[in-house]
């Protein structure tokens, strides 16, 4: 394993192994005005939610590790201290990255790279139009991380209007995660998106007490065939199925088959996995407690 004392390394160095290893990160398309009320628009993807009550979201405008200077986000929303966090999606992404190009401060992003300023309603930064959730935000703390070149600066922001494009809305009302087509940014220029195709839902453990995997039969818990995963599955459940549920999933006709092969052990495990992969963790129990 490849150990760095981040002590020995320089801060391009750091931000280039973190960027890479702590990815992806959702991004941030900061809008904000200075006092003369000139608007500013950048992404940022040191940014996450970090509380619901109050509701809170924090990013983080660096010093430039170039020359050690300030972003001119940072100092708009030490002047006038809110800022509207656009959400980024795919249709969006290249004149995203378009707008963190480092124009003259004073000139305003939404015209550099083409995105429609819609009035805010709680504060004086614009929203930006094609973005699919826009959060009005009034500044409550700045934490500088460092004064270094590279140190950043914790900007946490208290979100007071959230809107929603209907667009990404589902039946219920309410945002339905598959349209949002969310990208994300990753080591270098590295981004991805959320597509259908790879979302996948992973059922909460906080609605039921797991057994865990230190309860899983060490024979199942140490398989050649079942993943880190499926023991994160098998582990999930409440309780084992009954012994009479149990009974009657051995006695079905394809059960004894895999019971009787020569490597009964193998084709369990198999059938099991299969199934954990399609979710049927029950199913599964059944299956591998079907073998004595
Ligand atoms: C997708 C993306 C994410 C970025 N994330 C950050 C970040 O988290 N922190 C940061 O300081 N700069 C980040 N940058 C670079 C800034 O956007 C860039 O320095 C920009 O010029 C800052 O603009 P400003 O000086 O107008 O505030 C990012 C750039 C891109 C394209």
């Amino acid at each position: 394993m490849l150990t760095l004392k981040t002590s020995e390394l320089s801060p391009v160095e750091v931000q280039s192994v973190l960027n890479c290893a702590v990815a992806p990160r959702p991004i941030c398309f900061a809008s904000t005005v200075d006092r003369e009320g000139n608007v500013n628009l950048s992404p940022f993807s040191y940014f996450n939610v970090f509380s619901v009550n109050p509701p809170i979201c924090v990013f983080s405008p660096s010093r430039r590790v170039r020359d050690n200077t300030t972003k001119h986000t940072l100092e708009n929303i030490r002047e006038v201290p809110e800022c509207v966090i656009n959400i980024v999606n795919y249709n969006m992404v290249h004149q995203a990255s378009l707008a963190s190009v480092e124009y003259p401060k004073g000139t305003n992003e939404f015209i550099k790279a083409g995105f429609t300023m819609l009035p805010s309603e709680m504060v004086k930064p614009p929203r930006v139009a094609e973005s699919p959730v826009q959060l009005e935000c009034l500044v409550k703390h700045i934490t500088p991380l460092g004064d270094g070149a590279g140190a950043g600066n914790l900007v946490v922001a208290e979100v007071k209007l959230i809107h929603v494009s209907e667009s990404v809305l589902g039946d219920n009302g309410k945002i339905d995660q598959r349209k949002m087509d969310h990208v994300a940014r990753l080591g270098g220029d590295w981004y991805c998106r959320v597509t259908n195709d790879n979302l996948f839902e992973v059922t909460k453990p906080v609605r039921s007490i797991g057994i865990g995997v230190d309860a899983i039969p060490f024979a199942i818990r140490n398989s050649k065939v079942l993943t880190g995963n499926n023991l994160g599955q098998l582990g999930n459940v409440e309780a084992l199925p009954s012994l009479e549920q149990i009974a009657g999933y051995r006695s079905s006709w394809e059960i004894q088959e895999l019971l009787n092969a020569d490597d009964a052990e193998m084709q369990i495990h198999l059938k099991a996995k299969k199934l954990l992969d399609e979710c049927k963790v029950m199913e599964a129990w059944m299956v591998l407690l079907a073998k004595k």
